[in-house]
């Protein structure tokens, strides 16, 4: 049998998310971002393809890198306009009863006190169906906004993120015992207060002095996704994180990604690998599709996304300068990815060329029953547990895999045919709903 391949939705609740430009397509609707009918719409779509989850994506400034101007993000619609992910939750949860929710949020300016209680809300409302994609940030326009100069340097982020993390985990799992709320009409009891602890911390980052404002959801700490691929990437995601994202790439790189990865826990941690398809009756066909959907890409937009996104100014360079990928702050594991798709060098024609739908993800295109065979190979050989699709042309990206090729890898043995019961979390391992030991938050758990 070949590996089961999991599938999540990797979306945004903007115009332009990954692929830039294809909004401009006669058939795309991701300019209807703001209606609540297109979430509620999409997440009864991915039930109906028996994705593990929808993933969304978020960043808290704008792109406004390339060339010191955020023009070229706003004139192409690159992750600007942009909503709260968290919003549209509820509202494809009432839609739905198994898609998990992956939503991204920036530690870096929130109170862990507030960001733990609306995570306990989310999940209560969704009846445990809530994730947290857990990010730092990697814009400056972040930073300023919230009245800094800068973000802090990278490697200080994750020290941050750490302790982040530690407050969190305290107001989750150790604030409220699981029998703490006991709803006794007879006596006039709600909750006990003898197990209902205050939280008392004092770190370098964060004090806190404050008793969880919510009484224990079903999964408690929400299933925790990261996607920090740097050498500090890699030990806080072995510490904190289930799930993982890479961005995908050659299979035997990727292999060593992933093997590196697991190799740094006992726990065991889900991989998903970005991938965008595009899929056609024939290979003729998806190959004319493709050409189709190109003519809509936005090679300006890709730039403005990626110098963000490395936090590198590609006006300053030459078509073929050589780019110092030591150069940026923001995300240096992508930074090096491109300079080794470079053979070593990053330049900006080799970025350029690489900008096939208006992003750096080369899509992959095909038949159903080749993508299929493809998917499942990339999983053997990599050893990963499944793809976080990027959109192209939505919805109709996303109906032909649900339509198309969910039955052909159904049809291989490598996809569910049922959704297993459960919160996110059992989903996704097995097991129960909340984490077990030795994740640092289970060890905070009381009862
Ligand atoms: C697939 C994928 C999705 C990501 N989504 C976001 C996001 O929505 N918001 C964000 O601030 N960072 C996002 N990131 C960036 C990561 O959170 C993180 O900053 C970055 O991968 C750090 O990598 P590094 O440790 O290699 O520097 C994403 C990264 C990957 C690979």
């Amino acid at each position: 049998m070949p590996r089961e391949i999991r599938l999540n939705a990797f979306d945004m609740a903007t115009v332009g998310h990954i692929q830039q430009g294809l909004w401009a397509h006669p058939r795309d609707r991701s300019a209807e971002y703001h209606r609540l009918d297109h979430w509620t719409g999409l997440a009864h779509l991915l039930e109906r393809g028996l994705f593990d989850g929808l993933f969304l994506a978020d960043v808290l400034g704008i792109y406004d890198v390339l060339g010191g101007s955020a023009d070229a993000a706003i004139r192409h619609g690159v992750q600007v306009p942009l909503l709260d992910p968290a919003l549209l939750v509820p509202a494809m949860a009432a839609a739905t009863r198994h898609l998990g929710f992956g939503i991204t949020a920036n530690l870096s300016y929130e109170a862990p006190y507030l960001f733990a209680r609306r995570m306990s809300t989310l999940d209560h409302l969704t009846g445990g169906r809530i994730g947290w994609n857990i990010v730092t940030g990697y814009l400056d326009s972040a930073a300023r906004a919230m009245g800094l100069d800068r973000q802090m340097a990278h490697d200080d982020r994750y020290d941050m993120a750490d302790e982040y993390m530690e407050v969190v985990y305290r107001l989750w799992e150790e604030s409220w015992d699981g029998d703490a709320v006991r709803e006794d009409r007879a006596s006039g009891v709600y909750a006990d207060p003898a197990r209902v602890r205050r939280i008392r911390h004092e770190g370098r980052q964060y004090r806190l002095d404050a008793h969880h404002l919510c009484a224990p959801s079903p999964q408690r700490t929400p299933v925790l996704y990261q996607a920090g691929a740097s050498a500090r990437g890699q030990v806080f995601a072995a510490t904190h994180a289930e799930c993982v994202f890479l961005n995908g790439g050659p299979p035997a790189e990727v292999a060593k990604q992933v093997a590196a990865l697991r190799a740094l826990t006992e726990r065991p941690i889900r991989v998903f690998v970005g991938a965008t398809l595009v899929l056609g009756a024939a290979e003729a066909q998806a190959r004319d599709k493709l050409e189709e959907y190109r003519r809509h890409a936005s090679a300006e937009g890709a730039l403005a996304h990626a110098a963000a996104s490395l936090g590198i100014d590609f006006d300053r360079y030459g078509l073929d300068e050589p780019i110092a990928s030591g150069s940026g702050n923001a995300i240096q594991s992508n930074v090096a990815a491109m300079t080794r798709a470079g053979g070593g060098v990053l330049t900006k024609r080799a970025l350029l060329d690489r900008f096939i739908l208006g992003s750096r993800q080369v899509p992959w295109v095909g038949t159903p029953a080749t993508l299929a065979e493809r998917l499942i190979a990339y999983a053997e050989e990599t050893g990963c547990d499944g793809f976080n699709l990027s959109r192209t042309v939505i919805p109709e990206c996303l109906e032909e895999v649900v339509e198309l090729l969910v039955p052909e890898l159904q049809a291989r043995g490598a996809y569910k045919t049922g959704y297993a019961p459960g919160t996110y979390r059992e989903k996704l391992f097995g097991g129960g709903p909340l984490l077990a030991p030795p994740h640092p938050a289970a060890l905070r758990r009381a009862v």
